[in-house]
């Protein structure tokens, strides 16, 4: 048996179908060019804590970075992971004498964990830059639409005049939170389990933090079987990919019920449209359709991460490579519909003629009406919202007589008697005045959403700001790992 890792002992190969059942290959995809860096990171360090000689470092370096021009393709693709195909790789291209040395010191359970946390990283670096594009669409789109009246909604039903800039705003910081907590769980991401080897570490004489340092890690993982059995990290990952797809899948429900004829908010561009293939007038919001539908994938796989994880006793266990693939499908979903949901709020076409008309309908106003008899009456709100509750089995919006019919038989009095006049009832009932009037912080009215938005495009240029020096680090890091490599290679 030619099987670098199975000659010793085991007698007989898996056949095809054991194969292609316990190999992580298709998945390995993810790990590629992380699994490289994490060889090249530690041939470094074993070459500086004389482990291997300068010779054989410089050997494994050339060979590791012809694999990685090569690609993924080059590999055998039947070995059981990764990790062993590129090191039986390497031993092909620079013999065994050198290359097989590069495992000293190491295991693939520590080898494994640290590849996952660094493509980790990076994607949930990238989601965050996708994700300050999806503010950066919502406030325009908000602040463009600042006067812009719709109807807000309790239970789905007509409840406050509200605008769609003030609706917008909302969607738009729940995605400002889910930025934060992606930034919060790459702090527990980054961190390095290189150096734990199998689970109780090595003999040999390795500098962790070295390795950690050259991968732009900010810590250890510290105790070595915590490096390699954890995957918490995995699970907050998840649940926050979770959260950002619910939050998604919201303002995808909200964009395919605003494009029915019924409701006429909305007109989406038509590269986010689909037609039917018998009913020729159709234009269907297929994309928000499965941005609602690939939430599911975001909790299914917290699901499948939460039960993979469950029970396992310490410390490495092969269900773990079951668990890693989940976090691939789910950040690779959720990166594109954020992405996907950002261009569609920014090209959607408003009906604000529309919007403005149902502003009104289901007498919307109510509230107002009911808070003008209080502060011009002095009657209790309770007392008010009976009032005008039975005003609202009427149809249509009450005039000043019906009100004070309707007082008469509640209280026993008018409330013109009170001050109510015609001109405090036709603003009470205008949605405009009804918005202006609602200018505590974080309502509606225009100048409050103004500043909002202001101070909401403030915070997003901070955090971006922030972002770009977190990606400096790393990049900064692995160019410097690069630079090593490249000294080690010249110096032979
Ligand atoms: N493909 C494996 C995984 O994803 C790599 C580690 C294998 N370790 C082992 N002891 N079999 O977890």
């Amino acid at each position: 048996m030619s099987d670098i890792l199975r000659r010793g002992r085991l007698a007989t190969a898996p056949d095809e179908e054991i194969i292609k059942f316990t190999s992580s290959m298709d998945a390995d995809k993810w790990i590629f060019e992380a699994d490289i860096a994490v060889d090249l990171a530690h041939t470094v360090m074993l070459k500086e804590q004389g482990i291997i000689k300068d010779s054989d470092c410089a050997g494994i370096l050339e060979g590791l970075l012809k694999i990685k021009e090569g690609g993924i393709d080059k590999l055998d693709h039947t070995y059981e992971d990764i990790h062993i195909s590129l090191e039986s790789k390497l031993i092909d291209l620079v013999g065994e004498d050198v290359g097989g040395r590069m495992h000293s010191g190491r295991s693939r359970n520590d080898e494994v964990a640290t590849c996952i946390r660094l493509v980790l990283r990076d994607e949930l670096l990238g989601l965050m830059d996708d994700l300050a594009l999806l503010r950066g669409s919502l406030y325009s789109t908000a602040d463009k639409n600042i006067d812009t009246l719709m109807p807000g909604f309790t239970h789905l039903q007509h409840a406050q005049p509200t605008t769609l800039a003030h609706h917008l705003i909302a969607h738009a910081n729940a995605f400002g939170r889910d930025f934060d907590r992606t930034q919060n769980a790459i702090s527990r991401v980054n961190l390095c389990p290189l150096g734990a080897a199998a689970f109780a570490s090595t003999g040999f004489n390795i500098d962790r933090t070295r390795t950690q340092t050259l991968l732009g890690f900010d810590d250890l993982v510290e105790n070595s079987m915590d490096a390699v059995s954890s995957r918490d990290f995995l699970i907050e990952s998840a649940s926050v990919l979770a959260n950002i797809m619910i939050n998604l899948s919201k303002m995808a429900e909200e964009i395919v019920i605003w494009s029915t004829s019924e409701f006429d908010f909305i007109e989406l561009d038509d590269m986010y449209a689909s037609t039917s293939s018998i009913m020729p007038q159709k234009k269907n919001p297929d994309t928000a359709e499965l941005v609602r539908g690939k939430s599911g994938v975001a909790i299914g796989s917290l699901m499948s991460l939460l039960s993979i994880c469950k029970s396992l006793p310490l410390s490495y266990n092969r269900d773990l490579q079951e668990a890693t693939p989940n976090i691939w499908r789910s950040i690779e979903t959720t990166r594109a519909a954020v992405r996907i949901m950002a261009g569609m709020v920014g090209t959607m076409k408003v009906n604000i003629d529309m919007m403005a008309e149902q502003s009104v309908a289901g007498f919307t106003t109510a509230t107002e009406l009911a808070d003008t008899l209080v502060k011009v009456t002095g009657v209790p709100f309770r007392t008010a919202h009976q009032i005008v509750g039975v005003l609202a089995r009427g149809s249509g919006e009450p005039t000043l007589g019906e009100i004070d019919a309707v007082a008469h038989s509640v209280i026993g009095e008018s409330l013109s008697g009170r001050g109510l006049t015609e001109e405090m009832v036709r603003e009470a009932l205008d949605p405009t005045a009804n918005i202006k009037k609602r200018n505590v912080t974080g309502g509606p009215a225009p100048d409050e959403v103004r500043r909002s938005i202001n101070s909401q495009m403030a915070k997003l240029g901070e955090d971006e700001q922030e972002l770009e020096s977190l990606n400096k680090r790393i990049d900064d890091s692995i160019s410097n790992l690069l630079g090593v490599v490249g000294e080690c290679i010249s110096k032979q």
